[in-house]
C-alpha cells in the first residue's frame, strides 16, 4: 500500500498537499510561518482529525524556532492557544497541542535551543506514531470485514486525513491486501465533497474499485442489498462510545441499523476523548455558510437565504457495531473497553473546548 504525502516536516518547514485543489491539481505548499499553518488547518488545506493533530504539532515546532528566548514559555503558550482555536471538533488537535505544551512545561530548565530541538523531535514522533497506529488499526479492522462484498464509507478517512495509510480506508485497503474481494461505495459528502474529491482520488490511486454516490443514495443501495458493511473514521469519540464524525454519518448509521448492516468506526486512540463523557458534550463546528450556499464558487441558493452548516454530527454508541483502535477492537461495553484501549497507549489526552464554536 503506497502512502499519500499529506503533511511532512522537511528541512525545518511544514509541507502539505493542498487538499482544496484535489482531485484536479496536486499542489504542495511549504510553510515557514506557524500562522500560515493555523490558516491551513482552518481553511481545509489539511483536514481529517489525525492529520490536523500532526500539522498542529509541526506548526508548533516551526513557531518555536522563531519565538524570543527571553519570553519563550509565555509566547509558546500563546501559540498553543492560537492553534487550539483553529478547529473545535477533532480532539487530535488538542491532544497534539497538549503533548507539545507538556514538553515545554516539563523542561523549563533547559536552554531554548534544546527545547526547539526537542519540539521538532516530538512533532516527528507524533507523525511516526500516527503512521504506525494507522497500520495496526487497519490490520485489526481488516479481520472484521467480509471476504467479499461492498463497503460504504463517508467523508475521507484515508491517507489524506492522517500521516499514514488512513483509518477507515486503511481498514478497507488492508482487507483487500489480505485477499478480500471488496469494492467501495463512497458517499460524496456534502458540502465539501471529501468523499467525491478525496476518497475517490485515493482509492483510484490505490487501484481499488470505487463508486461515488450522493449522500441521499445510501439508503437506496442498502435497501437493494448492495452494501455489506460501513466503515467510517471519527473526529472525536466520547468515553461512552458516542462518535462525532462528518455531518451525515449519523444518517448512515441509522440506515445501517435499519438494514442490519454492521457499522464500524476506525478510531486511533488519539481520536478518543476519555474526558468527554458522551456525545452531547462534543463541540460541533459550524462552518461558513458559503460552503452550502455556493457550489464551485457560484450561488446555489437564493441570495440572502438562511443556511445551516454544522460540519459534524454525533452517532450514538448503540448504533456502532465496533470501534477499531490500534490497540485492539471494542465491540460494545464502550465505557470500560475504550478506557482500557486508550490507556494502553499511555497518558490520557486533556479536556478540550466544550462549547459550539464558529471556525470562521
Ligand atoms: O472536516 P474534515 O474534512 O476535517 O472532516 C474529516 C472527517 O470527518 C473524518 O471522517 C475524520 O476526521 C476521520 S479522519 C481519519
Amino acid at each position: 500500500m503506497k502512502k499519500v504525502r499529506t503533511v511532512e516536516w522537511k528541512n525545518g518547514r511544514v509541507v502539505m498537499l493542498d487538499q482544496r485543489l484535489l482531485p484536479n491539481r496536486e499542489v504542495y505548499r511549504i510553510y515557514k510561518d506557524p500562522k500560515d499553518v493555523i490558516a491551513a488547518i482552518r481553511d481545509l488545506v489539511v483536514r481529517g482529525a489525525p492529520a490536523i493533530g500532526v500539522s498542529a504539532a509541526m506548526g508548533l515546532a516551526l513557531g518555536a524556532q522563531k519565538l524570543p528566548k527571553d519570553r519563550f514559555a509565555k509566547e509558546f503558550e500563546k501559540l498553543c492557544r492560537a492553534f487550539a482555536a483553529a478547529r473545535p471538533t477533532a480532539v487530535n488537535l488538542f491532544w497534539a497541542i497538549e503533548r507539545m505544551r507538556r514538553l515545554v512545561e516539563a523542561n523549563g530548565q533547559l536552554s531554548v535551543e534544546t527545547l526547539r530541538k526537542m519540539l521538532e523531535a516530538e512533532a516527528i514522533a507524533i507523525y511516526r506514531e500516527d503512521l504506525d497506529a494507522n497500520r495496526r488499526l487497519s490490520e485489526f479492522g481488516a479481520e472484521l470485514l467480509p471476504s467479499k462484498g461492498t463497503v460504504l464509507t463517508h467523508c475521507n478517512a484515508g491517507g489524506l486525513a492522517t500521516a499514514g495509510i488512513g483509518t477507515a480506508l486503511g481498514v478497507i485497503l488492508a482487507a483487500r491486501d489480505a485477499g478480500k474481494k471488496l469494492s467501495v461505495f463512497a458517499d460524496e459528502t456534502r458540502p465539501v465533497l471529501q468523499g467525491a474529491r478525496l476518497t475517490a482520488w485515493e482509492l483510484k490511486k490505490a487501484r481499488a474499485p470505487v463508486t461515488v454516490i450522493t449522500d441521499n443514495m445510501a439508503g437506496h443501495f442498502m435497501q437493494q442489498g448492495m452494501i455489506d458493511a460501513v466503515v467510517v473514521g471519527t473526529d472525536r469519540t466520547a468515553a461512552n462510545g458516542d462518535v462525532a464524525n462528518k455531518i451525515g454519518t449519523y444518517a448512515v448509521a441509522v440506515l445501517a441499523a435499519r438494514h442490519g448492516i454492521p457499522f464500524y468506526v476506525a478510531a486511533p486512540t488519539t481520536s478518543i476523548d476519555l474526558n468527554c463523557p458522551d456525545g452531547s458534550k462534543i463541540p460541533i463546528e459550524e462552518r461558513a455558510a458559503d460552503e452550502v450556499s455556493h457550489f464551485h464558487g457560484k450561488p446555489s441558493t437564493p441570495k440572502g437565504v438562511k443556511v445551516a452548516n454544522p460540519a459534524f454530527d454525533v452517532t450514538p454508541a448503540k448504533l456502532v457495531t465496533a470501534i477499531i483502535t490500534e490497540n485492539g477492537v471494542a465491540k460494545g461495553g464502550y465505557k470500560r473497553n475504550l478506557a482500557k484501549l486508550v490507556r494502553a497507549s499511555g497518558p490520557v489526552a486533556p479536556a478540550a473546548p466544550r462549547k459550539r464554536t464558529k471556525a470562521r
